[in-house]
């Protein structure tokens, strides 16, 4: 076997990882996961490659995410997609759990995979039991022909190109696209969101990668923050709603490539326990993008400043000056529809990890102990 390190330099394109070339690929990657699925005049989400028919999809009853890491991460935001535009309710699991729990699977339940290989021991035995008790599975993946593409009853195929990376970052936000748009196929198929309803998300969407590109011009507002934080042995990522899920893959992305211990928390949580951990001087990083739920955000920083943390805050444009009161930090996501912000929000904790890692000098693409893709349980 032989590498050809010319061509590897060249497959890097100038980037210095691949992880940094596959965080900058993501607008490509998300027009590339819309293009051809949304339709001319902008109003409605075409899925020509789903075999399901609309009967089928009305005649649904229930939906289990199931997948691993990342991808597990990318169905906890696709539960909330889903519910909230289908009114169909869901539950998320973790691959390796999911068969042994004897969960209740019928045929009127939608088993979604999700794994950026198709390839994932796990994932793929979930979704043998899955069709074994009875149920449609419909895989999202990045892999034409993987196991899972060829053994699901439907496919979408995410449009993320190639992830070298062991960290996923495009993979990850391209599977938050085909769930934003199956969630639209499935509401529009319902009736529970209206025409206008479904071309207003579908216009938002299609400004997300214009505005992903503006957030990775701001690249090195984050890496000041990334030094800082690399001297730290632990710190906390807290949020509501949407932004917890957003925080859990934030936590995640930091482990895997800086191996700084750090915990997700729902910001809401952390009176019950949390709190007794946070000392002085510790890096807490807290989403605020759910406008909803951003007071009872705020009221959770006061708390973990009021016990000395250092707070850097993920805001939405236009809330700079009222957060500057109460973050010491603040990097701001342009504006999108609250459904839509983990799109954004995840892009500075993806540079975070990234930048983080570099300061101390690990392997950021090849992480110590672990494989880009895990083909045993
Ligand atoms: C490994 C990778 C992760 C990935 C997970 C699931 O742990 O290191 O980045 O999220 O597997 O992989 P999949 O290919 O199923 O998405």
């Amino acid at each position: 076997f032989h590498v050809d390190w010319d061509l590897i330099t060249a497959e890097k394109a100038g980037f210095d990882h691949f992880m940094l070339k596959e965080i900058y690929e993501q607008p490509k990657a998300y027009r590339d996961t819309m293009r051809g699925r949304i339709s001319e005049d902008g109003r409605s989400v075409v899925l020509p490659e789903l075999n399901m028919t609309p009967e089928i999809l009305r005649g649904i009853n229930r939906v289990h995410i199931v997948a691993c890491g990342t991808a597990m991460h990318a169905g906890l935001v696709g539960k909330t997609i889903i519910e909230q535009l289908a009114r169909i309710p869901v539950e998320t699991d973790v691959a390796s759990e999911y068969r042994y729990r004897s969960p209740i699977i019928t045929p009127d339940t939608l088993v979604i995979v999700v794994s950026q290989s198709g390839e994932t021991a796990d994932t793929l035995a979930a979704l043998r039991e899955a069709q074994r008790c009875g149920a449609r599975v419909l895989a999202i993946t990045n892999v034409v022909g993987s196991s899972v593409a060829r053994e699901a009853d439907d496919v979408i195929i995410t449009l993320a190109g190639p992830e070298i990376a062991v960290a996923s970052t495009k993979a990850y936000t391209s599977q938050l696209i085909a769930f934003y748009l199956f969630g639209l196929y499935w509401a529009q198929t319902l009736g529970t969101k209206t025409a206008d309803e479904v071309a207003h998300i579908l216009a938002a969407m299609q400004s997300l990668p214009e505005q992903v590109e503006k957030i990775l011009a701001q690249a090195e507002t984050v890496k000041a923050v990334a030094e800082e934080i690399s001297k730290h042995s632990n710190l906390f990522f807290i949020g509501r709603g949407l932004d917890y899920a957003v925080a859990l893959e934030g936590s995640l992305k930091l482990k895997e490539i800086s191996y700084i211990h750090s915990e997700a928390y729902a910001a809401g949580e952390l009176k019950h326990g949390t709190l007794a951990l946070i000392e002085d001087g510790i890096p807490v990083i807290a989403l605020m993008t759910q406008e909803e739920l951003y007071e009872k955000t705020l009221s959770n920083i006061k708390e973990v400043k009021a016990r000395g943390a250092h707070v850097l805050g993920i805001i939405n444009e236009g809330h700079e000056a009222e957060a500057a009161k109460s973050v010491d930090h603040q990097f701001a996501i342009p504006r999108t529809l609250t459904l839509l912000t983990p799109a954004l929000s995840v892009v500075p904790l993806q540079l975070l990890s990234y930048y983080a890692s570099l300061a101390l000098g690990h392997d950021v693409d090849k992480p110590r102990n672990l494989a880009k893709s895990v083909t045993v349980e």
